[in-house]
């Protein structure tokens, strides 16, 4: 399991990359991630403001709330995405928090962090992943199309970021 984060890939290497599920003890390295993801990518992510001011028993509970996902590059945590449920609907599965540090981009790590949510997910009875995406984030979009999902032609205010929109994508996983 990684411990560290990571930016730098290094020249002409490339990387040995996992996804695995984090365990409740790791719930520090979620923070540790999280806050580098919104500092890096507030835009398309959240304001880091707001959960900077989290203390420890918020991250415990945002950890407690959804299932995280970490990915490796050399056992080194490079990506982060959060599987939520969807109050009330157990078949439907919400992908959030999905971010890759930048030296790591465009190698295949989201595409490997929605599969790995996906294989965990579908035993567990889930056939809807739903995604949603803030506005201006075209990168995203690209991303949920090219692994499968679909705009669900659902938009809404961002909540607690007055002027920002999200819009809704899914993906119907096989047994849906
Ligand atoms: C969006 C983000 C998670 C993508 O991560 P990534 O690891 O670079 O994405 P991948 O390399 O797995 O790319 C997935 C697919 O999208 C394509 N893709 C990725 N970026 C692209 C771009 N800028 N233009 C065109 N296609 C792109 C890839 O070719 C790949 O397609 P393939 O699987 O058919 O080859 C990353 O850019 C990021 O962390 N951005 C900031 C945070 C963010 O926007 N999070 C999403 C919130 S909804």
């Amino acid at each position: 399991m990684a411990r560290g984060d990571h930016n730098d890939p290094g020249s002409g290497h490339s990387p040995d990359i996992s996804v695995n599920v984090l365990r409740p003890a790791e719930w520090q390295l979620v923070r540790r991630l999280r806050r580098r993801a919104l500092r890096e990518s507030p835009d398309a992510l959240a304001p880091y403001e707001r959960e900077a001011q989290w203390q420890s028993h918020d991250w415990a509970r945002t950890f407690d709330a959804g299932r995280w996902f970490v990915a490796n590059a050399d056992r080194r945590a490079v990506g982060l995405a959060r599987s939520l449920p969807e109050p009330a609907k157990p078949w439907q599965r919400n992908i959030e928090s999905v971010w890759v540090a930048p030296g790591f981009r465009g190698r295949g790590i989201a595409r490997r962090l929605v599969d790995a949510v996906i294989e965990f997910e579908v035993p567990n009875g889930v056939t809807q992943l739903l995604a949603w995406v803030l506005d201006g984030n075209d990168r995203a979009r690209v991303v949920y199309r090219r692994r499968g999902f679909e705009p669900a032609r659902v938009q809404q205010p961002f909540p607690g970021w007055p002027g920002r929109t999200e819009e809704r994508f899914v993906r119907r996983l096989a047994a849906d």
